[in-house]
This record gives C-alpha cells, structure tokens and sequence, in this order.
C-alpha cells in the first residue's frame, strides 16, 4: 500500500519532471509543436545504464526471472513502463529510481529500442516439461490474443514468444493469484489455470524464438 502510494507520489514528480524536459527540448528543436519521435539510440545509451543489468543491453535478461524485453510491442512496453511509474504495477526492481526518473521521451527510446532488436541468440530456456500439452492449452485459451507463435493481435497486448519460462510462470501465478492485478483480462484466463497448465503454457512460449517487431 506504502509502497504503492509513494510510488504514485513519484510517479508524478515524475511526470512533471518529463513535461519540464519536453518543454526544454521544444525550444531546442527547431519549433517543432510535436512531441520527439521516438529514438531507439537515445533508448539504447539509456538501457546501457538503467536497464541493462537486469534486462541484458540485447533485451535478453541475465536471470531467469526477469523479463526479456527484446521484440516486445512498443505499446505493450510503454503501457507497463507507465505502469510501474503510477503504481498501478508494482516491482520492487522497478521503485524508485528505476522508473521514476525516466521521462515520457525516455519511455517511448526504450520502447524503440528493446522492441526493434531483432533476434539472433535463441533465448529458449532449458527444454519443455510438456510442450505439446502446452500448445494445445495455447491454441484453446491464449491464441486469440496472444497468437498462437506468441506474437500477439493487439498492440497493448504483450507477445509470450521466447520469453523466459520462469517469469511468464510468475506472472502466470501472480495474476492467478491476484497479486499481478491486470491492466485488462489476464486475471480471469489466468483463474482457470492449473499448476501443470501454467507450466507447459510457460514452456510452449518460451521455446518459439523471438522475433523483431517494429
Ligand atoms: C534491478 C533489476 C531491474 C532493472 C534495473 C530494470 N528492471 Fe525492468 N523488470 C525487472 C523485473 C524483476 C521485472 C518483472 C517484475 C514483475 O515480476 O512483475 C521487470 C519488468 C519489466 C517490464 C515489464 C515486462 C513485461 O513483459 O511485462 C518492463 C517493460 C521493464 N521491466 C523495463 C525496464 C526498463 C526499460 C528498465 C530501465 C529503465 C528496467 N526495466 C530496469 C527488473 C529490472
Ligand atoms: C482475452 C485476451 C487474452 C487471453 C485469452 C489471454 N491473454 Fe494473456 N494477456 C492479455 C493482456 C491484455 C495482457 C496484458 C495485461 C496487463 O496489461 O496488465 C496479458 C498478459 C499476459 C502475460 C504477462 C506478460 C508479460 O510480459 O508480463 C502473460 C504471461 C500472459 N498474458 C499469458 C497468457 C496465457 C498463457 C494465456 C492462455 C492461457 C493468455 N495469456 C490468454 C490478454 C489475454
């Protein structure tokens, strides 16, 4: 709750923070009444040093547990981003001052540039407990917003395609749970999941190798 409620109260400094350096930047750029576009370099210098030891500077993260990033929707990660910064999602990895300090230009160049990192390693964890099992639970329940190649439909919706077992296992469980309240939908599909489900689920998914996306 504290932790939830401090955060807000960071969140919006902020944002005030983000909209100070917008208005800064718009005398520097040559008059320009649009925001900047976004700008995967300016995100890469910055996932060098903020984001980088725990989400690997190739997306790829280092531990099994942390999210990779690489080829996630921009939307997708902007939202989550936005998310961390508000409370509505909460991390303690991402208190203070990981997300509180980045601005909206921030947000959009690390959305840039995780998301327009095209694959090459495999980032396939150990093999499956059950990947047929897993396929087949994916083609029924997730599919339709997730894709079946884990590429999902909608751009505020996350793809699951090589993404880590162990992460999409706890996010699967905390929003079973509750503890990961949804920003839309999960909490429902996730209720009717079975330990094993969720296993062979997380297997299926992170097996297919990611792809860039735009
Ligand atoms: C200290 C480690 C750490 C650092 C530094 C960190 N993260 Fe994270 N990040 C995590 C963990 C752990 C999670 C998973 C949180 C959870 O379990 O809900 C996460 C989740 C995320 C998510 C949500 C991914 C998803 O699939 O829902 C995004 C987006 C993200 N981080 C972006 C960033 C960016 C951008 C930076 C740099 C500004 C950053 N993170 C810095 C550890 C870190
Ligand atoms: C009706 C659409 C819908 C269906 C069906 C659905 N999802 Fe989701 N899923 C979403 C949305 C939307 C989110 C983002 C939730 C948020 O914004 O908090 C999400 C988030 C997730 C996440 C978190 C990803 C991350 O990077 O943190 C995982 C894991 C996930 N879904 C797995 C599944 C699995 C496995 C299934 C099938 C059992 C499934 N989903 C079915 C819409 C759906």
């Amino acid at each position: 709750m504290n932790r939830a409620n401090s955060s807000f109260v960071i969140g919006r400094r902020a944002r005030l923070a983000a909209i100070a350096a917008l208005t800064a930047l718009s005398f520097v750029g040559a008059g320009v009444a649009h925001a900047a576009r976004p700008d995967p370099a300016a995100g890469e210098e910055l996932a060098k040093t903020a984001c980088a030891s725990c989400h690997g500077l190739d997306g790829v993260s280092p531990e099994a547990a942390y999210p990779n990033l690489k080829g996630q929707k921009v939307k997708y990660l902007v939202q989550q981003l936005e998310a961390f910064q508000s409370g509505l999602r909460t991390s303690p990895e991402h208190a203070a001052p990981v997300a509180g300090e980045l601005s909206k230009g921030d947000i959009k160049n690390l959305a840039a540039y995780y998301s327009g990192l095209s694959d090459e390693a495999s980032i396939a964890d150990a093999s499956p407990p059950d990947f047929a099992a897993g396929e087949e639970k994916a083609k029924m329940i997730c599919a339709a917003c997730h894709g079946l190649d884990g590429i999902s439909l909608v751009a505020a919706y996350p793809n699951l395609r090589g993404q880590k077992v162990d992460y999409l296992i706890r996010q699967l469980e905390a929003f079973r749970s509750g503890e990961r309240e949804s920003l839309q939908l999960m909490n429902p599909v996730a209720s009717q999941l079975t330990d094993d489900d969720i296993k062979n689920l997380a297997a299926f998914f992170s097996s297919l190798e990611p792809v860039s996306q735009e």
